[in-house]
């Protein structure tokens, strides 16, 4: 099905200047940027993001990364995109990733792991919509 999924590239990524190279495996993908940003996100931004992970022993240090610079934010549309962009990632943990996913090739460490991926439909459509106002998103 046609779906949307949000992304976001960590600051650890950012920092080493791979947002194109990321772009350019989403587009070779098929997937569509459909919305983007690029934002040094507020501690209250990062732990509303991230709220479904409050009770876990690694949310401050979550937290932390994730204000720790910026990020850039993005809608991705296409065919299976949810599914599709978590295969491009690879797993959580870069050191489990697969050879050639975004997190075996830029990805240091499970917290530093580059990209962020919507994990189902539903936050699919909650993360977008904490990011991107209806009308920040162009349709294709
Ligand atoms: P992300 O997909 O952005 O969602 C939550 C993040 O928490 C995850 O990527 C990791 O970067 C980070 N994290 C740190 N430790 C863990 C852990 N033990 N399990 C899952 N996520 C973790």
């Amino acid at each position: 099905a046609l779906e949307r999924t949000l992304s976001i590239i960590k600051p650890d990524a950012v920092a080493k200047n791979v947002i194109g190279e990321i772009y350019t495996r989403f587009e070779k993908a098929g997937l569509h940027i459909v919305a983007a940003k690029m934002k040094h996100l507020s501690r209250e931004e990062a732990e509303g993001f991230y709220a479904v992970h409050r009770e876990r022993p690694f949310f401050g240090a979550l937290v932390e990364f994730m204000i720790s610079g910026p990020v850039m934010i993005q809608a991705l549309e296409g065919e299976d995109a949810i599914a599709k962009n978590r295969d491009l990632m690879g797993a959580t943990n870069p050191k489990e990733a697969a050879a050639g996913t975004i997190r075996a090739d830029f990805a240091e460490s499970i917290d530093a792991n580059a990209v962020h991926g919507s994990d189902g439909a539903e936050t699919a459509a909650q993360e977008i919509s904490y990011f991107f106002a209806d009308g920040e998103i162009c349709p294709r």
